[in-house]
């Protein structure tokens, strides 16, 4: 079975085909960093109008990078939210009239799901049940995954997402858009022990995290400051070890408490070099292991939607011949009361 998966939640567009006897054929990608970077982050209505210029360009693209045509396709994913409501229009409108058009099923993909599931393109994937820390732009939530679909947050940022937190922070820094991968490459520069941040929640029984008061004490400093290469070197480098220690001490929090050893960490942020260290050591350390996909998985991508797609498809989910965006939808509730099982 092949599925055609389709991401335009926020600023990448996305296509790319899951062969499930093959794995990934094809996956097309196209950011729009140029575009937004001159307004220091991401516009929707231009985000949405891009996404509508590249989609079809980036399907044939992709057929032509799997040397397919269209009646290769068995089934179509889309995502459906959470997201930019316009960016996801396109992706949702786009998707469903594809599949109409080509007659294969359609189903919309939850976004946060796919980022989970990610991992199970790589060769080593953790068997269930597993934590899964997920940490993008617009989310940073601790799961503990039963199955596919079943799913118990067990915490999640009571305020910024960490990805918003890198973000936040590299704006502050003078580093613009998109701040993540541009701080994390300064913080490697960085000397440690120069600074230190507070470690939010750490004081506090739970699962929970906060990163709105890292970002001020970071202000804070940043006011005081030398404007010099290695002094903002030096604050990213402190600003990234808290993010990552208060991440990290969560994570074996959550192993604690449920016993479950198999760590997942999935989302922008897992793309971060420091992270992914420091959960090696800790998993490591309390005999259990992590698994990541591979960092270009980690940001948004075609494939992850593409692979989820083919989950939801084979359990028997079918969307019918209507579309729907969700910007906000939780993941426990990942299967749309819409869809139906066949
Ligand atoms: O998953 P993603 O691509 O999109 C969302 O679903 O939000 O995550 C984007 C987030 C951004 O906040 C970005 O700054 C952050 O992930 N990010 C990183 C890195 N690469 C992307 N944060 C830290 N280190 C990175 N290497
Ligand atoms: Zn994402």
């Amino acid at each position: 079975m092949r599925i055609l998966g389709i991401e335009t939640s926020c600023d990448e567009t996305g296509v790319a085909i899951y062969d499930s006897a093959k794995g990934l054929l094809a996956n097309q990608l196209h950011s729009q960093i140029p575009l937004h970077s001159q307004y220091g982050g991401v516009v929707p209505e231009l985000a949405s109008r891009d996404h509508i210029r590249r989609i079809s360009p980036l399907l044939s693209a992709t057929l032509k990078e799997a040397g397919l045509g269209p009646g290769a396709i068995d089934g179509i994913a889309y995502t459906a939210g959470p997201g930019l409501i316009g960016a996801l229009l396109v992706g949702a409108g786009f998707g469903r009239s594809l599949a109409y058009a080509w007659d294969v099923p359609a189903i919309g993909v939850h976004h946060m799901e796919a980022h989970l599931l990610a991992v199970m393109l790589e060769e080593k994937m953790p068997d269930y049940p597993f934590l899964a820390l997920l940490v993008s732009g617009g989310h940073t939530q601790l799961v503990e995954v039963k199955s596919v679909g079943d799913y118990l947050i067990l915490g999640e940022s009571l305020d910024d997402a960490a990805g918003e937190a890198f973000d936040k922070t590299a704006k502050l820094l003078g580093l613009g858009y998109p701040g993540g991968p541009r701080l994390s490459a300064l913080a490697e520069k960085g000397r440690a022990g120069k600074y230190v941040f507070p470690r939010p929640m750490l004081d506090k029984p739970g699962l929970n995290f906060s990163f709105s008061g890292l970002k001020t004490a970071v202000a804070l400093t940043v006011k005081e400051l030398e404007d010099d290469e290695q002094t903002r070197a030096d604050v990213a480098h402190a600003f990234v070890e808290a993010v990552v220690d208060s991440l990290t001490i969560k994570c074996e929090r959550a192993i604690k408490q449920t016993g479950i050893t198999r760590l997942v960490a999935a989302g922008g942020v897992s793309a971060n070099k420091q992270l992914r260290l420091k959960l090696r050591e800790m998993t490591a350390r309390r005999g259990g292991q992590v698994f990541y996909p591979r960092p270009e998985y980690c940001t948004d991508n075609g494939a992850m939607i593409a692979y989820a797609g083919y989950v939801k498809i084979t359990a028997g989910w079918r969307e019918p011949l209507q579309f729907a965006a969700y910007p906000r939808w939780p993941l426990t509730g990942s299967q749309r009361t819409s869809d139906v099982k066949t």
